[in-house]
């Protein structure tokens, strides 16, 4: 299959050249598109065949359910038995943008979706051009992350066409995503509102709006979150963890070996390869990804990332960065 590449400027949206993104979607076919945190492969949700092909693309584990993306917070209704108190307050809150909200579903929602839960993910996106895809589908679009199932999430069209070129009809290039991590995935059907996946919308803001809210999902036995159980995030190279970044030049040393670090450019780091991680945990999440790929472009075997200070995005950055270590921390 060839994969088109159609560029589109968030900040003017060529409506009519997104339209040939949004037909092939109403025709079942898999577009790859940008979103605020990461790019997304893209499906018409209520088209089993559409989200068979988003499965096979990436091989991705079909027990590990999808996120359906809307335009309008109304769209809920389409996919959703009822929408919980708290559910409101966070759409109110924090949609159009980096939240999914875990609901029970309606039997629309097709089980490969879902991987046969009886909740469904949904997410309304901010980025412009995704809001303008939706709206032209019309319908609710299942996305995961645009990458081969357990590699770094795509967060520039190029990436994207790394791992899934000739397997999807379209890329839509619409530039860098602004946060690099995925969305907090929180659950609001259980007792206390639970946040599966960290993101950008961080637990201290959930429990300032909700009064309570917790982390869960993560511990033994059946994860609610199927995709928690699954690697993630690797690069080619060997990924560690460490805490002080004091002992990143002495761990690189004689290897052929990357450094990620906070401000490394001024941090006197010395490795194969040295990249910044920029001022801030902001700055950490949306080049994190991006970074993981570009040490296998340098070729380099093992690369030493310092731990991101926790709270907030920090919270989302460690996540993915433990995940990407295979949990181990130096
Ligand atoms: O930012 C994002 O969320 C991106 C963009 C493209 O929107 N999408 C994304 O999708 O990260 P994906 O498939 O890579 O991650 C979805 C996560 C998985 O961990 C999955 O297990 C969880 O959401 N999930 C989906 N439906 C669920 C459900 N019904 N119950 C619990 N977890 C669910
Ligand atoms: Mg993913």
């Amino acid at each position: 299959m060839e994969t088109k590449l159609l560029t589109i400027d968030p900040k003017n949206i060529d409506e009519a050249a997104l339209e040939e993104a949004a037909q092939l979607l109403r025709r079942g076919e898999n577009v790859a598109f940008p979103t605020e945190t990461v790019y997304g492969l893209g499906g018409c949700a209520t088209d089993e065949g559409a989200v068979r092909a988003i499965f096979a693309a990436k091989g991705r584990p079909a027990d590990n359910p999808l996120i359906v993306h809307i335009w309008q917070p109304d769209q809920v209704y389409d996919y959703v038995r009822c929408v919980p108190e708290n559910a409101k307050k966070l759409m109110e809150a924090f949609w159009g943008g980096p939240l999914t909200i875990i609901m029970k579903r309606k039997p629309i929602v097709p089980d490969c979706v879902t991987a046969g839960l009886d909740t469904v993910a949904i997410r309304l996106p901010s980025h412009p051009v995704a809001h303008s895809l939706l709206r032209l589908c019309g319908c609710g679009i299942a996305a995961p992350s645009a990458n081969v199932s357990g590699r770094p999430s795509p967060t520039i069209a190029r990436h994207v066409l790394e791992d899934l070129n000739g397997k999807i009809s379209m890329v839509i290039d619409g530039g860098v995503c602004d946060f690099g991590i995925e969305s907090t995935v929180i659950d609001v059907t259980a007792e206390v509102p639970t946040i599966l996946r960290p993101g950008a919308v961080s637990l201290e803001e959930v429990r300032a709006l909700l009064g309570e809210a917790e982390y869960g999902g993560g511990g033994k036995g059946v994860p609610k979150s199927p995709g928690m159980k699954y690697t993630h995030y690797s690069p080619k190279a060997e990924v560690f963890m460490v805490k002080d970044p004091a002992h990143l030049n002495g761990l690189a040393k004689g290897k052929n070996a990357g450094i990620l670090a906070y401000n490394a450019e001024n941090g006197g780091f010395s490795a194969s390869c040295v990249l910044s991680a920029g001022k801030d945990n902001f700055e950490y999440a949306a080049r994190l990804f991006y970074l993981l790929r570009s040490f296998d472009e340098h070729g380099v075997e093992v690369i030493y990332a310092q731990m991101p200070q926790l709270g907030g995005i920090g919270d989302g950055v460690y996540n993915r960065l433990s995940k990407a270590a295979g949990g181990r921390i130096l």
